[in-house]
């Protein structure tokens, strides 16, 4: 076709551009795709000659970077340069929530998007289409294009060269599953008011993706309906986990509850599964957004509506730490508890806004001594999140069990040995391997009285039955 996009430039090499460019990539050959980043070392990471150093873990990313890298895909920190070759600009940095100022605690920091909208309308040269790919309050597409305006207008060295438009095209990949969702999305979402534009963004998409799957809309209401998808999902965990803690009073099953309630077309099956609360980097954020959009717009209902569902998940995750001490007799001192699984969920390194962080947090208050196995998440990365460093790095002998009152954690690589004299085990996210370890082995190692804490609902009650293991799960009212 003519006037196509040949050259796409992304400026954020991170969860979502990272992965984004490779299958755009992947699946156009023909197209060359720059990926930018200010942060060195990760643009380092991504050049990687071992495939197992890039700086995120997704199935199915390696192999395709294999496949594209320095072909038509490339990483690189010459920003100024990508953006000047570029016909196709996507906007992929992170837009966390204010920590100060107006808005704070709730409304995005822009000021990301606004530089990176700065640095484009600096350096782009002809017409070029400007994407926005993160997750934005909604108008934001009105602060990018007052910058590239002011660029259009100015007196600098080449007024009116370079023209733009600017269009929304929210991802809805889900972290750990983000290939598969790129290459078979539900719908691509184009938002925008030129319709050559759109025409050109929606061609590149149709290497892969039908047409009935291309929805064209306003800028707006692309912009909310991200916001929105993210919010609803959610909504449906709070709602389930809300569910699950009144199963535990009643006696009801939540997964029975979540079945029955699933089987009906109009409410779907999907995201019911009762857990120890969401977590990523989106959830939180975008509703949070919503909630400073329905503030600013002079709606509080609805601003206290969406708000109910980020408390219901605090409480939710305070609920689950509390039950633990309570079981094991109202003191975590001088108890070892081994935590299985870290990351938000499983298929992933990412650790943002994870339940296990409060949770180990609140553990670690009650005196507890922690054992935390996550087949991804790094020792270094835990004690960031935990804003605490490992016992054995703080202390010269690394004997955990002779450590003082006062509570603590260490990492472990491997699972051997880990549940040698421990007093409980707390499942908080749903790896594979924890479905694979033989319960009556364990409870013979553990000390006792030994509980098994089950926050994901993956350990089958029957292999823990014959055990002198006491067993929790999530939601199970039930008395086994
Ligand atoms: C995501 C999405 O883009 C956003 O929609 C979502 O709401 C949450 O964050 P993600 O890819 O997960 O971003 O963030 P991150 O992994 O932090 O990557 C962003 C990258 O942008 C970082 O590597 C950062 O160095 C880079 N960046 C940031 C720039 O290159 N330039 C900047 O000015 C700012
Ligand atoms: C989410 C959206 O799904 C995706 O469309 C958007 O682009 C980014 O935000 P992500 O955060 O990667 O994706 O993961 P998701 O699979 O949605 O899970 C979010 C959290 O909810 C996780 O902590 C997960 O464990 C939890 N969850 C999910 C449940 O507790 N129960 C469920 O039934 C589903």
């Amino acid at each position: 076709m003519k006037n196509s996009i040949h050259n796409i430039c992304c400026i954020g090499a991170g969860y979502v551009g990272g992965p984004t460019m490779a299958v755009i990539a992947d699946r156009c050959p023909h197209i060359e795709v720059n990926v930018v980043d200010i942060n060195q070392d990760r643009i380092n990471l991504w050049n990687s000659l071992d495939l197992n150093e890039l700086p995120i873990f997704e199935p199915g990313l390696d192999k395709i970077i294999e496949r594209r890298r320095n072909k038509n895909l490339f990483f690189s920190n010459d920003i100024k340069k990508q953006i000047s070759r570029a016909d196709m600009i996507f906007i992929s940095v992170n837009t966390p929530t204010k920590t100060k100022g107006i808005g704070a605690g709730k409304a995005s920091n822009l000021k990301w998007i606004e530089a990176s909208a700065r640095q484009v309308a600096l350096y782009a040269k002809g017409h070029t289409i400007v994407v926005e790919k993160s997750t934005l309050p909604v108008r934001t597409a009105e602060v990018i294009k007052e910058i590239l305006k002011s660029k259009q207008n100015s007196k600098e060295k080449h007024p009116k060269t370079s023209t733009f438009d600017v269009l929304s095209n929210p991802e809805f990949l889900s972290e750990g599953s983000a290939i598969y969702d790129l290459e078979n999305p539900d719908r691509v979402l184009i938002g925008g008011e030129n319709n050559s534009a759109i025409e050109k963004l929606a061609e590149i998409y149709r290497n892969w993706v039908s047409e009935e799957k291309l929805l064209q809309t306003n800028i707006w209401s692309s912009e909310l309906a991200k916001l929105t998808a993210n919010a609803f999902l959610a909504q449906r965990i709070s709602s389930i986990n809300s569910i699950g803690a009144l199963c535990e009073a009643t006696g009801a099953d939540v997964r029975e509850v979540s079945k029955a309630i699933g089987h009906d077309s109009r409410i779907g099956s999907k995201f019911l599964d009762a857990g120890p609360g969401f977590g990523g980097s989106c959830f939180k954020k975008d509703i949070l957004n919503l909630v400073y959009l329905s503030e600013y717009f002079g709606l509080p209902e609805v601003a206290a509506f969406w708000n109910s569902v980020v408390n219901l998940n605090a409480w939710h995750q305070n609920r689950i730490s509390k039950l633990i001490t309570k079981n094991l007799f109202g003191t975590l001192s001088n108890k070892k508890i081994v935590v299985l699984g870290f990351a938000f969920k499983s298929n992933t390194n990412d650790t943002r806004e994870s339940a296990a962080i409060q949770i180990c947090k609140n553990l670690i208050e009650e005196g507890a001594a922690l054992l935390i196995h996550d087949p991804k998440v790094s020792c270094d990365q835990i004690a960031i999140d935990l804003n605490l460093q490992p016992y054995s790095k703080k202390n010269k002998e690394s004997n955990f069990s002779e450590r003082n009152e006062e509570g603590n954690w260490d990492s472990i690589d491997s699972l051997e040995n880990a549940f040698d004299g421990a007093d409980a085990v707390l499942i908080l996210t749903e790896w594979m391997e924890y479905k694979k370890i033989n319960w009556r082995v364990t409870s013979n190692k553990m000390r006792k009285p030994a509980w098994l804490f089950d926050a994901r609902s993956i350990i089958d009650p029957n292999q823990v039955l014959n055990t002198d293991i006491n067993f929790w799960r999530i939601g199970d009212g039930v008395k086994l």
